[in-house]
């Protein structure tokens, strides 16, 4: 069983592919010692430590910085089949790639947007093509209404992706999460308006949109200009975190994405955290990236846990959270993408979910 475990929780940090430079013995033993990986960089990555006389599994660290950026800051990202990450920058109309399993990997810009100052949600509108909201929006409260668009990047091809404007929409407020629908129409994203308390429903092949539904339960609530910010599409339904009003709920929806009954609130935040966007798992349990430091998953039925750990680790505003793709243990693997606070800028964590 332990010499099962190896290989898949070893091939991340890059073992497999520089065979030479340790002894796998001498990996297997350092990792438990270099639990964050700051700048790419593991501590002690030049000078390992003698072998000891048996192997055995270490525990894995279960939440690590994969990169820490200098001067850019993470709003949200969307893994790719191969297991890459694409990142959407909020401090720059920029989207990089990284990859997650390559020890000390460099992020790489993929495209850099005209007219715009940021790039925000993210949804996957065919094989390896994204859809990317692009629009003016630096700080909360400091966004320009109807300056957002959705834009495709197909990566299908080689070399540089293929990008279009799907379409502007000068009416939104402030575009933010957005999501497929899932078992719905291929056709249709949905967009969560976080200041108008709407979802807007956009065709991406005719590029026709609306106004799919508002609800006072998507708004903003006084004190905080964010309301209904992270969507994800499961089973009929979608379901939504609002920020400002610390819910999570969920609203039928038609294959085509229209309303279909009354929207229910599932949980309310009961800490002074603040929820933004998030993935589901495969059994439809939220993982919400909270801010300012934590990690929390929420049930269908509305049970809270802080996944956080014991608080040895610490994030700098998680803002959206995505499982890997592209082999098993990365399909449990979930990475957030982090804003920064005064002392570091955004970073891209990566979590080990069964050692939470
Ligand atoms: C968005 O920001 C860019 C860059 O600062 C600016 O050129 C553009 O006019 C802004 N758009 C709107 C609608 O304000
Ligand atoms: C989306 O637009 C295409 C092209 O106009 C159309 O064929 C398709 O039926 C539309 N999809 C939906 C769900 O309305
Ligand atoms: C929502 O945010 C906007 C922009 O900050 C603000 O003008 C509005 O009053 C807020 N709405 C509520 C209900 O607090
Ligand atoms: C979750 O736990 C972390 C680590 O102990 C702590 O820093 C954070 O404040 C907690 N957050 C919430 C929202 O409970």
């Amino acid at each position: 069983m332990l010499t099962l475990l190896f290989v898949p929780l070893l091939a991340p940090f890059g073992v497999l592919a520089r065979p030479t430079s340790f002894s796998l013995g001498q990996l297997v033993f350092q990792l438990p010692s270099s639990p964050v990986v700051e700048n790419g960089v593991a501590e002690n990555d030049v000078t390992p430590p003698p072998p000891p006389a048996f192997q055995v599994a270490p525990p894995t660290t279960p939440i690590r910085v994969l990169h820490q950026f200098d001067d850019l800051r993470l709003e949200n990202l969307h893994a790719r089949s191969n297991g890459e990450l694409i990142l959407s920058v909020i401090n720059k109309p920029m989207l990089y790639i990284l990859d997650p399993t390559k020890q000390n990997s460099k992020p790489v810009l993929l495209h850099e947007f005209p007219g715009v100052t940021a790039c925000l949600g993210q949804a996957e509108i065919a094989p390896d093509v994204f859809a990317v909201v692009a629009g003016n929006w630096t700080e909360p409260g400091s966004h320009t209404p109807g300056s957002f668009s959705v834009w495709s990047i197909d990566l299908t091809t080689r070399g540089k992706p293929k990008v279009k404007q799907i379409a502007a929409l000068p009416e939104a407020n402030a575009l933010n999460g957005m999501t497929t629908l899932h078992g719905g129409s291929p056709d249709i994203v949905l967009i969560a308006d976080s200041v108008l308390g709407a979802l807007w429903k956009l065709n991406v092949t005719s590029g026709e949109y609306k106004m799919a539904f508002d609800s006072p339960l998507f708004v903003n609530s006084t004190g905080a200009p964010i309301g209904i910010n992270g969507i994800r599409s499961y089973s009929g339904s979608v379901y939504f975190f609002n920020s400002g009003q610390g819910t999570y709920g969920r609203v039928p929806v038609t294959y085509d994405g229209e309303w279909a009954g009354e929207v229910q609130i599932l949980a309310r935040i009961d800490t002074d955290g603040s929820w933004d966007d998030f993935d589901m798992d495969w059994e439809g349990n939220a993982w919400v990236a909270t801010h300012q430091a934590a990690l929390m998953e929420v049930t269908v039925e509305g049970k809270m846990r802080n996944t956080t750990g014991d608080g040895t680790f610490s994030m700098a505003n998680p803002t959206s959270a995505r499982f890997g793709r592209g082999s098993k243990e990365e399909e449990k693997t979930l990475y957030l993408s982090a804003a920064g606070d005064q002392t570091h800028a955004g970073q891209v964590i990566a979590v080990k979910t069964w050692l939470i």
